[in-house]
C-alpha cells in the first residue's frame, strides 16, 4: 500500500534568509540560536507518511508549528526545504494553477472557527466548496444536503448560521468539506472551541463518518485526550520537531523522551492497554490451549481483568485463525495496576515480585 501523503523532512523558516537558518538547523544549530538572529524555525525537519484511510493527529503545544506544518501539506504555505507528496505528486514542484486545483478537488481544510457566510444559507454554506469548483446548482444542492444529512443537519439546510448552536455551525464546516469528495482532510485544531461534551460529541460524529466515508484525515490538536480518541498515529511536536510517532499505545507505553513521558504522565494507561501489550509472548501454539473464554490482541485492559476473574489459568490470546499468540497470567494484570498507582521507585534490593512473592510464602 502506497502513502496517501508523504512529508519529507519538511523545513519552515519565517524571517531572514530562512535557506541559511535551514542549512544551519541541518548543522545542529538550535530554535533559539535563529530566533536571536531573526529568523522563526517554525517546523524542523518534520517526515511521516499517513496511509489512506488513516486519521494522523499532529498534538503539541500552542506555537510548537502545527498549523505551520498543516499549511505546507496543502500548498498554503511553501516549504523553505522538503518535500510534500500527495498521491504520489510532489506538490512542492506544482505551478499556482495546478496547486489550486489540487487545493479545490482533493484537499478539503476545516478550521477551528469555521467562517460561515451570514447571508447564505446552511445549504449555500455546505455548498460552497463545490460553487467554487464550478458544479452546477442541481448536483450541488443534492451533495451538500447529503453532506449535511451525514453531519446530523438534516433538516436545517434552510436555516441560517445565526440560527444555529456553535457546534452545530463547526458541523456545517465539516459538511463543506466533505461535500467536495476530497479525499484529504486537514482539520486545523477543528474541534478546539466548542464545550466539552460537544466537543465529544463531534469527535464521535468524526469517527463514526469515518467508518463509512474512510478518508484521509490530518487531524491537529493541543488536546491529548482528543488526540488519542482520534488517532490511529500520532506525531507530538515541540518546538518545531516531531519527537515521537506511533500509534496512543506507543506514546503512552513507549515514550521516546522524557518530553512525551511528561506530556502523558496524567493519562490513565489502562485505557490504552490491549492484551497485546501485556501478553507473555514465550507461550504460544496452534490451538488456544483451553476450550474456554480467549482474548485478542486488541482485547482492552478492563475487559481482559473481567476475563481473568472468570478462569482459574492464564488468559489465552489467539489470533484471528485461533492460534494461540500468548497468555496473560493474572499476576501481570495486578502488576499493571500496581504500577500504575506506585510513583516511589522500588528499592533496588527488593523487587516488587519477589518481594511479593515472600509475602504469599510467608502465609
Ligand atoms: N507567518 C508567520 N510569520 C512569522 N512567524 C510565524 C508565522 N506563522 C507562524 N509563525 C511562528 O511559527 C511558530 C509556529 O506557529 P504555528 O505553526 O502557528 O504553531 P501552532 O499551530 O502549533 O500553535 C510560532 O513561533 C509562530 O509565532
Ligand atoms: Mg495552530
Amino acid at each position: 500500500m502506497s502513502a496517501r501523503l508523504q512529508a519529507e523532512s519538511l523545513y519552515k523558516v519565517f524571517g531572514r534568509r530562512p535557506d541559511q537558518a535551514v542549512e544551519r538547523l541541518r548543522a545542529g544549530a538550535d530554535r533559539e540560536e535563529l530566533r536571536a538572529e531573526g529568523a522563526t524555525a517554525a517546523v524542523i525537519d518534520a517526515s511521516f507518511t499517513v496511509e489512506p484511510g488513516q486519521i494522523f493527529v499532529v498534538m503539541g503545544l500552542s506555537g510548537s508549528g502545527k498549523s505551520t506544518l498543516l499549511r505546507m501539506l496543502n500548498g498554503l504555505l511553501d516549504p523553505t526545504a522538503g518535500h510534500v507528496r500527495f498521491d504520489g505528486q510532489d506538490l512542492t514542484t506544482l505551478g499556482d494553477r495546478e496547486l489550486r486545483e489540487v487545493r479545490s478537488r482533493k484537499i478539503s481544510m476545516v478550521f477551528q472557527h469555521f467562517a460561515l457566510f451570514p447571508h447564505r444559507s446552511v445549504r449555500e454554506n455546505a455548498a460552497y466548496g463545490l460553487e467554487v469548483q464550478g458544479v452546477p446548482r442541481a448536483e450541488r444542492v443534492r451533495r451538500a444536503d447529503e453532506a449535511l444529512a451525514l453531519c446530523g443537519l438534516a433538516g436545517w439546510e434552510k436555516s441560517w448560521p445565526d440560527e444555529l448552536s456553535g457546534g452545530m455551525q463547526q458541523r456545517v464546516g465539516l459538511a463543506r468539506a466533505l461535500a467536495t469528495d476530497a479525499d484529504l482532510l486537514l482539520m486545523d485544531e477543528s474541534f478546539s472551541a466548542l464545550d466539552p461534551l460537544i466537543r465529544r460529541d463531534m469527535q464521535d460524529q468524526l469517527l463514526e463518518l469515518q467508518q463509512k466515508l474512510k478518508k484521509t484525515i490530518v487531524f491537529i490538536t493541543h488536546d491529548l485526550n482528543e488526540a488519542m480518541r482520534l488517532g490511529d498515529r500520532i506525531a507530538v511536536m515541540r518546538d518545531g520537531r516531531i519527537v515521537q510517532i506511533g500509534t496512543a499505545q506507543d506514546i503512552l507505553l513507549r515514550p521516546e523522551n522524557d518530553y512525551v513521558a511528561s506530556f502523558t504522565q496524567d493519562v490513565d494507561r489502562s485505557r490504552v492497554l490491549t492484551a497485546g501489550e501485556l501478553m507473555d509472548t514465550s507461550v504460544t501454539g496452534d490451538d488456544p490451549g483451553c476450550h474456554c473464554e480467549t482474548a485478542t490482541a486488541d482485547t482492552p485492559f478492563t475487559e481482559l481483568c473481567a476475563i481473568s476473574a472468570r478462569l482459574s489459568h492464564p488468559v489465552s490470546v489467539v489470533d484471528e485463525g485461533n492460534k494461540l499468540i500468548g497468555v496473560v497470567p493474572r499476576q501481570r494484570l495486578v502488576g499493571f495496576l500496581g504500577d500504575e498507582q506506585d510513583t516511589t521507585p522500588e528499592p533496588c534490593d527488593s523487587p516488587r515480585d519477589k518481594g511479593g512473592e515472600k509475602v504469599i510464602a510467608r502465609a
